[in-house]
């Protein structure tokens, strides 16, 4: 069972483990909804999955890459913390630039802040990421739920990013970008 690195009074954070979470996160991974907004085209199949879960691991050359699966906390408080249902996965695609998703089932509960709070607070408690004074994070400037998301947790607008991206669903049209920022807490 992934060790549990973080937890708010509904969820937990686990480092992402494929033996524990990779069915549930290819069920998310394989939404249309949920992969909506994502600039990678839609994935074929488990091998295409897996593939982007491996590059997303610490490697010498990007230590920060991380990917942590977000679970629903044992209602019975004699349950292991770490049994929790899986429901959506935080990370760090980029330096140091936060992206998660939440299964469809889940949307509208507050899961979604609730999991990017206990992130931010857990990521300026960690070494690794011990010389990073700011995380920032980037919304297509038609996602409302994720820009909601954003200013719930704290973030704040940053720079607007006219026809930077395009959607792997929608190649060819280029997108708008929000970027959003959170700065290390000072006291
Ligand atoms: C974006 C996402 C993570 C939100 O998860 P969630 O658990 O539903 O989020 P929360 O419940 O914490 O908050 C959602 C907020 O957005 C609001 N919202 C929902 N749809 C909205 C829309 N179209 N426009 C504006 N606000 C919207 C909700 O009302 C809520 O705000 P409120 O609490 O003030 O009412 C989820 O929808 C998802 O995984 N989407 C697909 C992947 C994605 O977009 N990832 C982010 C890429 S940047």
């Amino acid at each position: 069972m992934a060790p549990v690195v973080a937890s708010s009074p509904r969820l937990t954070l686990q480092v992402f483990s494929v033996p524990d979470h990779f069915e549930a996160y290819y069920e998310l991974e394989m939404d249309p909804e949920v992969t909506k907004w994502s600039s990678n085209p839609p994935f074929k199949d488990k091998e295409e999955v897996l593939q982007k879960l491996n590059n997303r691991r610490p490697t010498p050359e990007k230590p920060w890459s991380q990917t942590w699966a977000i679970c629903l906390k044992p209602e019975d408080p004699d349950v292991d913390e770490g049994s929790g249902k899986f429901v959506g996965a935080i990370g760090l695609p980029r330096e140091i630039d936060v992206g998660y998703r939440i299964s469809r089932a889940y949307w509208g509960k507050g899961f979604m802040t609730e999991a990017l709070v206990m992130f931010v607070d857990m990521f300026w408690k960690l070494d690794d990421y011990a010389k990073y004074n700011r995380i920032s994070a980037h919304a297509d400037s038609e996602n409302g739920a994720s820009m909601r998301v954003m200013e719930k947790a704290g973030f704040k607008k940053g720079e607007y990013k006219k026809a930077f991206y395009e959607r792997g669903a929608v190649p060819g049209v280029k997108l708008d970008l929000q970027e959003f920022y959170i700065e290390r807490p000072t006291s």
